[in-house]
């Protein structure tokens, strides 16, 4: 196991947002996270990424537990996140946006060469400023960054949110390579149809819980939009 995850709950001050959500994955799996909007996808990458402190529960990286450890402790411990919204440094240059990912010193095969060969259109535009590139180009910097950490979890938060749909093609034939590698992800995606077709589990969340986890391929849609959708199913 590279991730496991147990009876992890949250809170914001006395608003309770996780109630014990359990997850596993695999080495080299990708897992799609999907749910409605406040379901608790983002608390859940803030705790994996040391952002927030866990209420209860536990989380392990390769069977060793994570908690009480920073968000620099955590990368270095080898997960990186893609934040929702890219969060580049306006005022760095592509790579040096790029070269921020670096920071924890891990070692590993991704160092700005591997980032230009993942990622061609980003060679030309490495001096540029990072407010000059188009949103498709700055969420690939977004993904190079993230992986300049050497990760050995990669968290991707709304990579889609207000691409093109050619991007949004580009941002996941990337992560595919990505995947090849043997890097897990976790990836959150609004567009169950394509977050089903990029990863191997599912785990659909509503209302801070799991409502539905599963193998992605032959997963049931249907299924999936009632959880996601919090239908009630009586038995
Ligand atoms: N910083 C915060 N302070 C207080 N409440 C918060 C904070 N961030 C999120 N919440 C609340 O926690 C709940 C879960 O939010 P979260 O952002 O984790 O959901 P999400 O699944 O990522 O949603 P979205 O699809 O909109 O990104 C929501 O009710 C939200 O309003
Ligand atoms: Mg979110």
């Amino acid at each position: 196991m590279v991730l496991s995850v147990r009876n992890l709950q949250a809170n914001y001050g006395s608003l309770k947002v996780l109630f014990g959500v359990d997850l596993d994955l695999g080495e080299g799996e990708t897992l799609a996270l999907v749910g409605a909007n406040g379901a608790g996808k983002t608390t859940l990458f803030s705790i994996l990424t040391g952002l927030l402190p866990a209420a209860q529960g536990d989380v392990q990286l390769q069977r060793r537990s994570l908690s009480g450890l920073s968000a620099r402790q955590l990368v270095r411990q080898g997960i990186a996140m893609v934040p929702e919204g890219r969060k580049l440094f306006p005022s760095l240059s592509v790579e040096e946006n790029l070269m921020t990912g670096a920071y924890a010193g891990r070692p590993g095969p991704w160092q700005l060469d591997r980032i230009y060969e993942l990622f061609p259109t980003l060679e030309p535009l490495r001096n540029r400023p990072s407010p000059a590139l188009s949103g498709g180009q700055q969420q690939l910097v977004a993904i190079g960054r993230a992986l300049m950490a050497n990760p050995i979890l990669l968290l991707c938060d709304e990579l889609s949110l207000g691409l093109s749909p050619s991007a949004v093609d580009t941002v996941y034939a990337g992560l595919r390579k990505v995947r090849e590698e043997g890097v897990s992800m976790v990836i959150v995606e609004q567009d169950i149809a394509r977050a089903l077709t990029e990863s191997d589990q599912f785990a659909c969340m509503r209302h801070g819980e799991i409502a539905l986890s599963g193998v992605s391929r032959g997963a049931d849609l249907a299924a999936i939009s009632a959880a996601y959708f919090g239908e009630k199913h009586h038995a």
